[in-house]
């Protein structure tokens, strides 16, 4: 089936054209990345047109018959509504499903990002073949997305999945407003305020560190440079890592003991450092779950890698026209 996908990110919007199918994908036509700190609301829903007009043009001979748009929730797939997501600041109430219809003509679901890459996982990646899995984002936000017993789980009103608010400890650093949540210790937000927080112990103890040199290089500490700091050696980078691994093991617990999944997948953040936050996940899950848990399930890395937001929102498309959802 040739579809069209919008992938709304916490600070990019990507729409591509592609054919997919049960057991396979292919992207025809991908569109430049946008950054939505460069466009207004409703100046992204215009470049979203313009772009799919663009990938139509490019492909006359592949036309779509449907659009997937994969975003950040709490949102409200029924009305096609994105509602306020923590990571897209301005998006309040966007009637995107209907706006997008209504400018192509093309029938058009909306769907959460984690539900969505559930999806792709499920039929194209580190999923397939399973029967109850749990994909994780490991991005901007925390989410999750739930196939279980072969079909996609999203709850009353699509909020089934959303871990990141779980709360995992007193303290810590804030996701969804909460301070200590799952999403706060396993974010690139969450990642920077981590760090950015034990560099000033470490420099204060005269400690030196690949991640800043002083107090006022502290600020510009990120998710990305710690990463690249671990695999570098740094000892505050791997440190670092491996209190995330600690926070993400106890999360995973409560996930497998709850669903007891044959899988766990997780994409972003995990899959590009799992050396240096997987260790000390995998230590504190099998301490905490249940060892019947355990055993059952399979914790991976993503396998779509790069191509996971396209993908994600292109298998939208697919999964609800197929399945003329709603
Ligand atoms: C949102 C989830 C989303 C996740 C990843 C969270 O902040 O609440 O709906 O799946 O971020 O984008
Ligand atoms: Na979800």
């Amino acid at each position: 089936m040739i579809v069209v996908g919008i992938d709304i990110g916490g600070t990019k919007c990507a729409v591509s054209l592609g054919d997919v199918t049960d057991a396979t994908y292919e992207i025809f036509v991908k569109m430049p990345v946008r950054q939505t700190r460069d466009y207004t609301v409703q100046g992204m829903l215009e470049q979203c047109v313009k772009d799919i007009q663009s990938c139509i043009a490019e492909r006359p001979d592949s036309p779509p018959v449907a659009v997937g748009i994969s975003c950040g929730g709490p949102l409200d797939s029924r009305h096609g509504l994105i509602l306020s997501p923590p990571n897209l600041p301005g998006w309040d109430s966007v009637p995107i499903r209907d706006f997008i219809a209504s400018r192509t003509g093309l029938p058009t679901w909306l769907c959460n990002d984690a539900n969505a890459g559930a999806l792709a996982e499920w039929h194209y990646g580190a999923g397939k073949g399973c029967d109850s899995m749990v994909f994780l984002t490991f991005g901007t936000g925390l989410g999750a997305g739930l196939i279980l017993d072969g079909r996609l789980y999203v709850g009353a009103n699509d909020m089934a999945g959303e871990v990141g608010h779980i709360r995992l400890a007193p303290t810590g650093p804030p996701g969804y407003g909460k301070k200590g949540s799952f999403e706060g210790f396993c974010s690139g937000g969450g990642i920077a305020l981590q760090a950015q927080a034990h560099a000033r112990e470490w420099l204060a103890e005269g400690k030196k560190t690949l991640l800043c040199t002083d107090e006022s290089t502290i600020t510009a500490i990120s998710a990305r440079t710690v990463g690249e700091a671990a695999q570098q050696g740094d000892p505050l980078a791997v440190s670092i890592m491996t209190t995330v691994g600690r926070k993400l093991g106890l999360g995973l617990s409560v996930i497998m003991d709850i669903l007891n999944p044959e899988r766990i997948i997780i994409g972003g953040i995990f899959q590009r450092s799992y050396d240096y936050i997987w260790p000390e996940a995998s230590r504190v899950l099998a301490a905490e779950s249940l060892a019947l848990n355990a055993e059952a399930c399979t914790v991976m890395p993503a396998a779509l890698k790069e191509n996971i937001g396209d993908v994600s929102a292109l298998i939208s498309a697919y999964y609800h026209s197929k399945k003329e959802w709603q």
